[in-house]
């Protein structure tokens, strides 16, 4: 009991520094942080590491592998992933695909999204072999758990963090992957995992075979099966339809479109109230009010873009904030309004 209590009370004490640090970072001169015109890297959250590309090379259509190459690299799990800093200061996150003993090199794959915000284009063209990037972890939320077999549906990029997975599992316990993609010649990897898993694995090509027929493929899955999907977010709403236990990775965070409409906020101390439309962030909708808002990752890991929620109910969609910072904060570049209306500090 004395030692529970020491842990609570330790734990406690950790959670008001924490608060404490970022009032006075808010107190300070220097808060709210200047406008950025390039979203710059939000506070460090794990120590940064400093990493040359020594190689890239294209594993698939649209995919570049590029391996990071620095000295007594901190070790990692499968499923881990790096939040890597790209030259502009944008920051990224790239599972580990690589070998997981190797503490002198990290390996990642990206996939070159033409619509998307400017993270995998800067990727592609701008992080070369003689490139020095700054990272930071490895983190893991996607962890192989200890289970009887294993079922992996996974959608083109979403192969990487299962990729070590599969290698680490071998042959001795049972697992079967469903690897979905445009098209063969889109899909990294797909000759070794055929080579690992040899029957135990389908390829579903759409431009062949049209969408995964997920209850036919699945449809039999071991009872006591850890379920594990990695993909788009159809893919994933499909998946989660059928197994709700399924742990998810993301390539993205959830967004503003994802699951819930238009809600109002009041920005009490600027005497603001917005409607924050279905399709827009709370950050942009903020934003075009308040342009001095400090953002960074936009993805809900950096903390940059933290507030302090003084009404409502929010839907926490971060990878950040613990269940007590929740209680009254939010990150509002991914988090958004339960209720109709919330009233942030700012
Ligand atoms: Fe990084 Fe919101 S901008 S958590």
């Amino acid at each position: 009991m004395p030692r529970l209590r020491t842990v609570a009370v330790v734990a406690g004490a950790a959670v008001l520094l924490r608060r404490a640090l970022r009032r006075h970072i808010r107190t300070s001169p220097l808060w709210p942080m200047p406008a950025l015109e390039n979203p710059t890297s939000g506070r460090p959250r794990s120590r940064a590491l400093r990493l040359l590309v020594v190689s890239r090379e294209t594993v698939a259509d649209g995919v570049v592998q590029l391996r990071l190459e620095g000295r007594d690299l901190p070790r990692w799990e499968p499923g881990a992933h790096l939040d890597l800093v790209l030259p502009s200061g944008l920051v990224r996150q790239y599972s580990l695909c690589g070998d997981p003993a190797d503490t002198s090199s990290y390996t990642v794959a990206a996939r070159l999204i033409e619509d998307g915000r400017g993270g995998s284009r800067e990727m592609h063209e701008r992080v070369r072999e003689g490139t020095h990037v700054e990272v930071r972890g490895p983190r893991n939320r996607f962890p192989l758990v200890e289970a009887p077999s294993y079922v992996f549906v996974v959608g083109g990029i979403g192969i990487t963090p299962v990729l070590p997975m599969l290698r680490a599992l071998g042959d001795g316990t049972p697992w079967r992957l469903l690897y979905g993609g445009r098209t063969r010649a889109s899909m990294p990897f797909l000759e070794e995992v055929g080579k690992l898993g040899g029957d135990r694995v389908t390829v579903v090509a759409e431009d062949e075979d049209g969408l995964p027929d997920l209850d036919g493929l699945l449809g039999d899955a071991p009872i006591g099966a850890a379920v594990y999907c990695c993909g788009p977010e159809g893919l994933i709403a499909a998946v989660a339809e059928r197994f709700p236990q399924v742990r998810l990775e993301r390539f993205a965070p959830r967004t503003a479109t994802d699951g819930n409409g238009a809600f109002e906020v009041e920005l009490r101390r600027s005497g603001r109230t917005l409607t924050v439309p279905a399709e827009s962030t709370l950050l942009a909708a903020v934003r075009a009010e308040l342009p001095d808002t400090a953002y960074s990752c936009e993805q809900g890991f950096c903390g940059t873009c933290e507030q302090r929620v003084l009404e409502g109910e929010v839907e926490h969609r971060d990878e950040l904030l613990t269940d007590a910072e929740r209680g009254d904060s939010m990150l509002i570049c991914v988090s958004r309004a339960r209720s109709e209306r919330l009233v942030l500090d700012m």
